[in-house]
């Protein structure tokens, strides 16, 4: 009986070193220390021996059990250490590691200011209406005393649809349309893209953008004109920057004015950027004639109005230092990535 034992031992420690899955282990402990493991069937022939025999004997199966619990327990704690290392290694996120780049876009350089434009106005008390790109001859001519025929169409040339619907010049068919629906007091400014039959040039292009304002109310002047676009290009272009008028023609203003700027890259001595004149042209604007304003039902005996007519791209131009208006449309991510 005691090789018996001795035999168990030896076989069960063999086994339970060489072990290493958790649920194999479990099956070694039955097999050796379960109730009809092979230590019990030992001791079940206990009966068999001799009084003298049985203490010794039974010391014996005692430690043999206690040694391969003992070893059950050390491979028991070996195999969950091991699961651990090996769940905290696969679990291991390497922070060497370069991330994922996602690629951010961001607003277009026009939207950008045309934002801050907005917010000038919304900051006045303007509201921003949308008027459509393909416009009747009406709207975009004629009401605004452009009458068929008329000679200054031609410094205007656009896409027609066919002899009654085009493609609109300018934002100023947008005035028209207000003008129709609401009455006064009107207070608005209208952006948007405009077309025109151009070759494409640094400074051209056959589509640009306009931002339309309009002011109708009882006793505007020239003055609300001049302090509005001097609020705004003061806060396009710092408290520096300084506007002038000068007179002009457009049918459908009178008096009309051209808006320069003191150029912002000479401070007004003259540069390259303002072809040595120290101001850069804008804009055009006046007040609405009377014969515009009664073209759309308003009484020009009660009401007088502003408007005027700001090139987007121009002002960003101005804004970045920007000097071939191609780079707006190029979708070149090298440009439009410095805004
Ligand atoms: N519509 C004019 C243009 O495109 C600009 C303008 C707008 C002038 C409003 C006067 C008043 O040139």
């Amino acid at each position: 009986m005691k090789e018996q034992l001795e035999e168990i031992r030896r076989k069960a420690i063999a086994l339970l070193d060489e072990c290493a899955d958790i649920g194999l282990l479990d099956d070694l402990r039955v097999k050796y220390l379960g109730k009809k493991g092979e230590l019990t069937a030992i001791l079940k022939q206990m009966g068999k021996l001799t009084a003298e025999e049985r203490p010794a004997m039974g010391q014996l199966a005692n430690k043999v059990r206690a040694d391969i619990e003992e070893k059950i327990a050390e491979k028991s704690a070996q195999i969950n250490e091991a699961l651990e290392e090996a769940r905290i290694a696969a679990e291991t996120i390497d922070v060497t590691l370069p991330g994922k780049k996602q690629p951010v876009g961001r607003l277009h350089p026009l939207t950008k200011v045309l934002d801050e434009v907005k917010d000038v106005f919304l900051g006045m008390g303007f509201d921003i209406v949308d008027g459509p790109e393909v416009e009747y001859d009406y709207y975009n001519f004629t009401a605004l005393n452009l009458p068929p025929d008329h000679p200054a169409r031609d410094m205007q040339d656009t896409f027609y649809i066919n002899d009654n619907i085009l493609l609109r010049t300018q934002t100023s068919s947008v005035q028209v349309h207000v003008m129709e629906n609401k009455k006064p007091p009107i207070r608005i400014i209208s952006p948007g893209r405009v077309y025109r039959s151009d070759a494409m040039d640094a400074t051209h292009s056959p589509l640009f953008h306009q931002i339309e304002g309009l002011v109708v109310d009882k006793g505007v002047t020239m003055a609300d004109l001049s302090g509005t676009l001097d609020m705004l290009m003061k806060r396009l272009y710092g408290e520096k920057c300084e506007i002038r008028l000068r007179p002009h023609h457009f049918p459908f203003t009178e008096p009309s004015a051209e808006v320069d700027i003191l150029c912002f890259n000479c401070g007004g001595k003259g540069c390259s950027m303002c072809k040595g004149e120290g101001w850069v042209e804008l804009l055009g604007a006046g007040m609405v004639h009377p014969w515009v304003l009664e073209n759309c039902g308003i009484d020009p005996e009660v009401y007088s109005g502003f408007a005027f007519g700001l090139g987007l791209e121009r002002i960003v131009m101005g804004r970045y230092g920007i000097n071939d208006l191609r780079m707006f449309y190029d979708n070149d991510v090298r440009f439009l990535g410095q805004f």
